[in-house]
């Protein structure tokens, strides 16, 4: 857990809440948490989804491993201490996006439980709903697909914790939901998500 800093701090609250933004984007915010192994199919699936929802008039935003990595988590590395403070950082991020109201993907592998449920905690503390999305693939299945070649390297040795190989990846316990990665389609399983977001009336105000 981080530790609070900054002293003589105080909170401002703002004129407009989150019934206001609501009616004005017609939708609620939610944050949808993608986790699994590097090649699981995250990244694709979550990206199927955002544009699934914007063409269905919805706001939506993908907050991706790789690509926040390249801006606000580049200082990070691949460590436990390092993907703890990823996804730390991401869950405060998705609780801002959420609180705007954004139907926020998020794309991160997240191996550690306890991390994401952290994440899960900062949300129900806001009262935002988290939904945990397992993009279930076995390590064989992944290296297969291999897109980056990052398996092949760690294999060789060339690449250090690289999870699925040389670090921990720790299944999600109780999900919302659990895509079979090796059985759907990108579309498919982005389908399965937007039936469920439907179902239980997170595409309403
Ligand atoms: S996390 O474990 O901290 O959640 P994150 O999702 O942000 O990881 O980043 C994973 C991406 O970084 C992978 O998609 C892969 O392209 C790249 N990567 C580079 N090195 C590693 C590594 N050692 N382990 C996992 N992914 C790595």
């Amino acid at each position: 857990m981080a530790k609070q800093v900054a002293t003589n701090i105080t909170w401002h609250e703002g004129h407009v809440d989150r019934a206001m933004r609501n009616k004005l984007l017609k939708q609620r915010g939610v944050t949808i948490w993608f986790t699994g192994l590097p090649s699981s199919g995250k990244s694709t699936i979550a990206f199927t989804l955002e544009h699934a929802l914007v063409e269905r008039g919805h706001l939506a935003y993908v907050l991706d491993g790789d690509n926040i990595r390249h801006g606000l988590n580049k200082n990070l590395g691949f460590s436990p201490e390092d993907r703890n403070e990823n996804i730390r950082r991401i869950g405060e991020v998705a609780k801002l996006f959420a609180d705007a109201g954004v139907l926020t993907c998020t794309s991160f592998i997240s191996p550690y439980r306890a991390d994401r449920d952290q994440a899960r905690k900062i949300h129900a503390a806001a009262e935002l709903p988290f939904i945990e999305v397992f993009v279930k693939a076995s390590v064989d299945l992944c290296e297969q697909r291999d897109p980056k070649g990052l398996y092949k390297k760690a294999r060789a040795g060339e690449l250090k914790e690289f999870t699925g190989v040389s670090a921990p990846y720790e299944e999600p316990l109780q999900p919302e939901v659990v895509l079979d990665s090796g059985e759907l389609s990108p579309q498919q399983a982005a389908g399965v998500v937007l039936d469920y977001l439907n179902t239980k009336g997170f595409l309403h105000a």
